[in-house]
């Protein structure tokens, strides 16, 4: 195996010499492990010329007290959800969301221009191994179909007329040599523990429209329920993911005295070492009892939560 810190000190030099002293760099950081890993990487080899995009999309402590990255803010939802309204098919949903997430950049890569007086050249992106052999299995792998299974944004899916080069510093690690890594780079255990987040965001948790109804807003509010009573039960740390989708059918349910028509929603917990292949995760009769009532008695819309108990293959881990 390899040593990781041999690996952050390779990569230092590599994207030293990479990246021209007059050069400037930008990355979007999700919020996530790899993202975060990736930018404080490049950050430790160029300094202040990272220059990073977040987008408010979810809560996070912020990254310039933790990491010491700088770091600009946009919200660029109603932006992304004005592209995403009445679009229903997985694939594209991705690849608006991949444009929407390349209109950002250059909006920012041109704002800095100015304030710069000289373009951005470099992109960062967190891409890890497996996104890799999942969006493209190398020559000689074996692996020649079926393989190309979801079109990860973050991979090769850049427009050409991007004008900007990428830096890719993680794309040869798998998620715990990322985290590793992180520990050597002293990325806060809070970073490093976070389940890992898919690049398109919770579009891919509602499937089909994501602006039906208050897709979104249940969306989150079911999740949040859920982490934090996996987290009070102590098992965050087991779980490689854990989510709740919301699911495009209403369905019959008596709250009070009312018969009610609202949604239903399942949630998804897996074991997995590097996100290629998952295991469900085995929940205690109380803690789903506990979490469907709390759900069903707060989160108003919604009258059914379901459990989803497959594994992947033949499931993917997200449901689009
Ligand atoms: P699936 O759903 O394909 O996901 O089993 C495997 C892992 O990858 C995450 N994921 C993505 N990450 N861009 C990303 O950066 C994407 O388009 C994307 N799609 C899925 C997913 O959350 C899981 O951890």
């Amino acid at each position: 195996g390899w040593k990781m810190q041999d690996v952050m000190e390779e990569e230092i030099k590599v994207i030293r010499n990479m990246v021209g002293p007059q050069d400037h760099v930008i990355c979007a950081l999700s919020g996530g492990v790899d993202s975060t890993v990736a930018a404080t990487l490049v950050h430790k080899a160029i300094g202040d010329r990272l220059h990073c995009i977040f987008e408010q999309e979810r809560v996070m402590q912020t990254f310039e007290s933790d990491l010491h990255l700088p770091v600009t803010c946009v919200d660029a939802s109603v932006q992304f959800l004005s592209e995403l309204k009445g679009v229903t098919d997985p694939e594209k949903k991705r690849k608006i969301i991949g444009k929407e997430f390349i209109s950002i950049f250059d909006t920012f890569a041109h704002d800095l221009e100015q304030k710069l007086g000289r373009k951005p050249t470099y992109l960062v992106q967190g891409t890890l191994y497996p996104d890799v052999i999942e969006s493209c299995p190398p020559p000689g792998s074996g692996k020649t179909h079926s393989h190309t299974i979801k079109s990860h944004h973050n991979v090769g899916g850049l427009p050409k007329d991007m004008k900007l080069k990428l830096i890719e510093p993680l794309k040869l690690l798998f998620k715990d040599e990322v985290r590793e890594l992180g520990k050597i780079l002293d990325v806060p255990v809070s970073f490093l523990k976070r389940h890992p987040f898919p690049g398109p965001g919770l579009a891919v948790r509602i499937p089909g429209d994501v602006t039906q109804g208050n897709a979104l807003d249940i969306l989150c509010q079911v999740d949040e329920i859920f982490i934090q009573a996996i987290k009070d039960a102590g098992i965050y740390d087991e779980i490689w993911q854990a989510f709740a989708v919301f699911l495009p059918v209403k369905t019959t349910g008596v709250q009070g005295d009312q018969r009610t028509h609202s949604n239903a929603v399942a949630l998804r917990a897996v074991t997995s070492q590097d996100g290629m292949t998952a295991d469900w995760y085995y929940f205690e009769h109380k803690f789903l009892d506990d979490v469907s009532r709390k759900i069903c008695n707060s989160v108003r819309g919604v009258n059914r939560v379901c459990l989803d108990i497959t594994s992947k293959p033949p499931s993917t881990i997200e449901w689009e």
